[in-house]
This record gives structure tokens, sequence and C-alpha cells, in this order.
């Protein structure tokens, strides 16, 4: 009797410890899968995070204050008011293109001198410079368009930095909704990959700014999706 009870115990162990083994295989199966599962998707996504945060925006812009045709006196010009939504929208920061030589706050000096740069070819010096220009791999490009061409302060600009490898997206403020300079962009950046750009009218940024913030952001989705 003694025997068959301990032949019965040793069983009912066997039994328990097989069962305990078998549900603890199943669980450990099932962590397994879910992590092969889960792992693979959540490296995709940050590997693809990690690729668009890497890359760095800077909007650049030229832009003239001043007395404004048909508009009056300006405090802060269209180009200028155009990059501020763009680096909104993007989350990048802005760098202002400013002259050695200021250029006049009448309208008709400014366009005169403008003319005789245009003539000359004339490659304006700029004030400031750019810190780790080669950290950023996309460039926001804006100006005014002066006498159907960029300001020749652009070609400076342009002629002062490595694009190489690049992308410039360019954008322009002028007297319609039209956009000029991105051939210009190209043959003088060299390396660097020219997109589309946005043309605003100028007076409609002092006007109706909401609208042109519309517009900006619809041409971005549009780009960066
Ligand atoms: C020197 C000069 C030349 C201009 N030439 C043109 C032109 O050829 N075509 C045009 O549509 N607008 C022309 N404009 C108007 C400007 O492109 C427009 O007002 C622009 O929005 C100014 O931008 P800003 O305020 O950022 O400087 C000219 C303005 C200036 C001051």
């Amino acid at each position: 009797m003694k025997k068959f009870l301990s032949l019965t115990l040793a069983m009912a162990l066997m039994i328990f410890f097989t069962a305990c083994g078998s549900s603890a295989q199943n669980s450990e199966n099932k962590t397994s899968a879910q992590s092969t599962s889960s792992a693979p998707n959540t490296e995709n996504k940050t590997t693809a995070e990690s690729a668009d945060a890497a890359k760095k925006s800077l909007v650049v812009f030229f832009s003239r204050t001043g007395e404004e045709y048909r508009v009056g006196n300006i405090t802060k010009g269209n180009t200028h008011i155009v990059a501020d939504f763009i680096a909104e929208n993007v989350g990048a920061k802005t760098f202002e293109i400013k002259p050695v030589n200021p250029y006049p706050d009448n309208y008709n000096e400014c366009t005169e001198l403008a003319k005789r740069e245009q003539q000359e070819k004339a490659r304006p010096s700029i004030a400031n410079k750019i810190d780790n220009f080669d950290d950023y791999d996309v460039i926001y490009l804006g100006y005014p368009n002066w006498w159907s061409d960029m300001p020749m302060i652009i070609y400076t600009f342009l002629e002062s930095y490595n694009f190489n490898g690049k992308t410039i997206i360019p954008f322009c403020t002028s007297s319609s909704e039209y956009f000029i300079g991105k051939e210009e962009i190209q043959q003088y950046a060299k390396g660097a990959t020219v997109l589309d750009g946005l043309g605003i009218q100028g007076k409609r940024c002092q006007d109706d700014p909401a609208s042109v913030k519309r517009d900006v952001d619809n041409w971005l989705k549009k780009i960066n999706g």
C-alpha cells in the first residue's frame, strides 16, 4: 500500500512538472514571437525617424525694409515674413543676409542702385556669416524679385559657400505671384539639388499674412509631406 501511494505521488508530480514545462515553453514562444514581430517595426521606424531628424534645415533670406511701392513704409520685409512662416513650419532657424552697405530706404533710389548693380554684375559684400554651414542639408533660400532677377547679393551668397550635396528650396516675393531664380541658383550653387520654388506677391505679405501662411503651409506639405 505504501509503495502504491509513493508511486501515485511520483506520477502526480511528473504530470504537474510536465504541464508547467510546456506552459513555460509556450509563454517563451509567445514572447519571442511577439518580439520578432514588433522589434523590426520599431527599429525601422526609429531609423526612418532619425534619418528625417538628421536632415537639418536652415531658412536663409534677403529682404528690405523702408519705402515699399504702393504700400508705404514697412518695418518687416515681405520675404522676411515668408521666411518666418517657413521656419515656423519646418522648425528651422533663420539667417538674414545683411549687406555691408545697406540699401536705401527710398524706393526709387533703391531701384536705381539695384539696376546699376545688375548691369555691372556686382557682388555686394555680405556683413554676416553662417556658422557651421556644413551641418545643414537643406537650405530654404528667399529673396525679392529685383528687375526680373535675384538681387546681386544673392549671387554673392551662392558664391560664398559650398553647396555640393545640399538641397536648395527657393522662394521669392515680387509685384505679382510668380517665382524666378531656379535656373540661376542651379548654375551658381554647384552640386546642389534645386527644387521648384514658391512665388508670393509681396504686397499680400503686408495686407493678408494669414493667406500667405496658408500658401506656405500647403507648399511645404507638397514638398515634405
Ligand atoms: C530694386 C527693386 C526692383 C524690383 N523689381 C521688380 C521686378 O522686376 N518685378 C517685380 O515683380 N517686382 C519688383 N520689385 C518689387 C519687389 O520684388 C517686391 O516688392 C518684393 O516683395 C520686395 O520684397 P522685400 O520686402 O522682401 O524686399 C522690385 C523692388 C525693388 C526694391
